[in-house]
């Protein structure tokens, strides 16, 4: 695993290359190490989710990770607790925003993270599969409640039960990435996007997309009520005060337009 911090973003690259960085019980137990390193260090504003060499990652590792733990329960339980930690639990209410930058195969078991991270920036000619029912399995962990919560059903039902492969292009029609763009524009255009998140209120940040990934899943009664808490623990936590600051500026000296643009932000409360 490798870990650069640079102008704010925290590179987290899957660094298995000579196995198109196939998640193995190292990686696993490391990730998990990482993203806490990584949500505790005031120099890292954003996480970019990528793979070292011609891959993203290749899925879950078929000999580390299932084979050399078939006859091990307890080691398989071990593992499967915290790759899920990693995975989705963690991932998916990560402190900081969060993007995967795809540059090359995406199989399998990456998809949970791929979909864990907010956003999903694919160069157009990334491979991705989910291969299960190639070798007679299902996309299980925890993959397909993933896709379901992201790709369209007919797609999702698709690609579960055919296998077929599709490139970057693709993965963006279907809402697997948010957009894909040349392999040589890929890392520019990640850059650009974490930039744009961290132009933002950090805190408000957080509470936005935390907010949306749980009210997702309640009914609408439920739904409305915690996003008003969430709302008031957000103006709580907002050393900014950034809605009081918004507010004046668009009320009072009427300097900006909450529709075209972002308020000017005082950091210095
Ligand atoms: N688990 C374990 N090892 C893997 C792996 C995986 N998921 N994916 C790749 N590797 C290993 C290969 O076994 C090979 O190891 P070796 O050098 O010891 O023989 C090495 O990584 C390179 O892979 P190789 O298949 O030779 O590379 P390629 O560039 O020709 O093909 C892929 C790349 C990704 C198309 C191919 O490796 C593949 O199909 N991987 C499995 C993808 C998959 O279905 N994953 C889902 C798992 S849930």
């Amino acid at each position: 695993m490798l870990l650069e911090i640079e102008d704010g973003i925290a590179w987290v690259t899957l660094n298995r290359p000579e196995k198109r960085n196939a998640i193995n019980p190292g990686i696993v137990y490391a990730m998990r190490e990482i993203m806490a390193q990584v949500e505790t260090d005031d120099r890292c504003k954003v996480m970019v989710l990528t793979g070292a060499g011609e891959a993203f990652c290749a899925g879950m590792d078929l000999k580390e990770y299932f084979r050399e733990t078939d006859n091990d329960p307890v080691e398989r339980a071990r593992l499967v607790r915290a790759n899920g930690d990693w995975q989705w639990r963690h991932l998916r209410v990560f402190s900081k925003p969060t993007i995967a930058m795809v540059n090359g195969w995406c199989f399998g078991g990456a998809f949970t993270p791929l979909i864990s991270c907010d956003l999903a920036i694919a160069s157009q000619d990334a491979v991705f599969g989910l291969s299960e029912i190639n070798w007679g399995i299902i996309p299980a962990g925890v993959v397909s409640r993933a896709v379901a919560a992201v790709v369209r059903e007919r797609e999702a039902m698709y690609y579960i039960m055919t296998g077929d492969k599709f490139d970057g292009r693709r993965a963006a029609e279907i809402g697997l990435v948010n957009e894909a763009v040349p392999a040589e524009q890929l890392r520019e255009r990640t850059v650009e996007l974490a930039r744009k998140l961290m132009d933002k209120n950090p805190t408000v940040l957080k509470q936005a997309k935390i907010a949306h990934r749980i009210a997702s899943e309640m009914s609408w009664e439920q739904g409305a009520d915690y996003l008003m808490a969430k709302s008031d623990q957000s103006l709580l936590h907002d050393a900014e005060r950034g809605r009081d600051t918004g507010m004046s500026q668009f009320l009072d000296e009427k300097s900006f337009r909450p529709g075209l643009g972002a308020y000017r932000r005082d950091t210095s409360l």
